[in-house]
């Protein structure tokens, strides 16, 4: 797969998460593995309003090679004016976010309401394109609901209007994020597709990556697996051992006290600790008493007395 010059062979993707995918997390799948990753989407008018908060999304990470940026507006003009603030942070990829289904995004008609025009989505993506030097990305969901599966024509578009790639969530905007449409689904898109496309939902195991990638789709994005199993992305840790498991919450901590600081490090690494340690015996009440603790150096030694007493007692 090759958007513009950016070349892979089956790439597997984080996708982008708003409130997760922030550069500590991005670092830690590339350490694992990932191929590329997003950044969280950004409102074009933070950017025309000079919002503190869209700039601090839109930083390049380490590893983000390449960099790539998801802005999302309900219109043409909002996603021209927005460009060249993209520009000024050096994006090597633009990315569209034509599939956010938060009611607060879509009242504005933004996100997955632009589904509801293919028309206009064609007319976005080829202003954008017109007025940029990098590569354009979409991506999308299946349409608005059931009766509104404006897919077909939405991608008919994208790919006319100019764009280098597209990424297709497998559900509508009145699923959000329950239930989801066959996979024969990508194989249909797959067949429709005149540039690299990326298949996302749903996509939680190392053989569903294998499953899918045989329907003849470019890509693989990842989203809620990769936050629960980070070593989704990794092609030597398949079943991790407590272990490694224990290494990629250290190393994620690590990443996320580094970037934030202590303070609001401890904060943001609270949304993560379930993830590592739900399924681990007994940790219960160690994630209880991590809630509770707002000291990196107490946090880390609480963690690291439990896996001690652990492997004494299992291994
Ligand atoms: C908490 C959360 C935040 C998300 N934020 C974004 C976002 O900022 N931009 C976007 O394009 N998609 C966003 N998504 C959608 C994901 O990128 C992905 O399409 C969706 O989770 C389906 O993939 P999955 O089944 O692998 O999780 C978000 C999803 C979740 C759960």
């Amino acid at each position: 797969m090759k958007i513009g010059k950016f070349e892979y062979n089956k790439p597997l993707i984080l996708a982008p998460m708003a409130g997760a995918t922030d550069i500590p997390f991005r670092n830690l799948a590339y350490e694992l593995g990932a191929d590329f990753a997003v950044t969280e989407m950004i409102m074009a008018n933070s950017l025309i309003y000079k919002n503190p908060k869209g700039f601090q999304l839109m930083e390049r990470g380490k590893y983000d090679n390449p960099f790539i940026v998801q802005i999302a507006a309900s219109d043409t003009e909002t996603f021209l004016k927005a460009l060249p603030h993209v520009k000024d942070v050096g994006a090597d990829i633009l990315d569209l976010n034509m599939g956010c289904p938060a009611r607060k995004i879509v009242k504005k008609g933004a996100g997955s309401a632009l589904l509801r025009e293919p028309d206009k989505v064609y007319d976005i993506v080829k202003a954008v394109k017109d007025n940029i030097d990098i590569p354009l990305t979409v991506k999308i969901r299946l349409g608005w609901n059931n009766e509104e599966l404006t897919y077909k024509e939405v991608i008919k578009n994208i790919q006319n209007a100019g764009a280098d790639a597209f990424t297709v969530h497998r559900r509508t905007t009145s699923q959000a994020y329950k239930g989801f449409f066959d996979e024969d689904i990508f194989k249909e898109i797959a067949d429709m597709a005149t540039i690299p496309f990326i298949c996302n939902g749903e996509i939680n195991t190392k053989e569903d990556i294998a499953r899918v990638f045989k329907l003849g789709c470019d890509g693989i994005m990842i989203g809620r697996s990769a936050v629960k199993h980070p070593w989704i992305f990794s092609k030597d840790i398949n079943e991790p051992t407590i272990k490694e498991v224990y290494d990629i919450m250290k190393r994620h901590f690590k990443l996320i006290i580094e970037y934030y600081g202590e303070k609001t490090g401890i904060y943001k690494m609270k949304k993560f600790y379930g993830s590592y340690i739900k399924d681990i015996k007994g940790a219960k009440e160690l994630k209880f008493n991590l809630m509770r603790i707002n000291d990196y150096n107490k946090a880390m030694s609480m963690i690291d007395n439990f896996f001690d007493d652990y492997w004494s007692a299992y291994e």
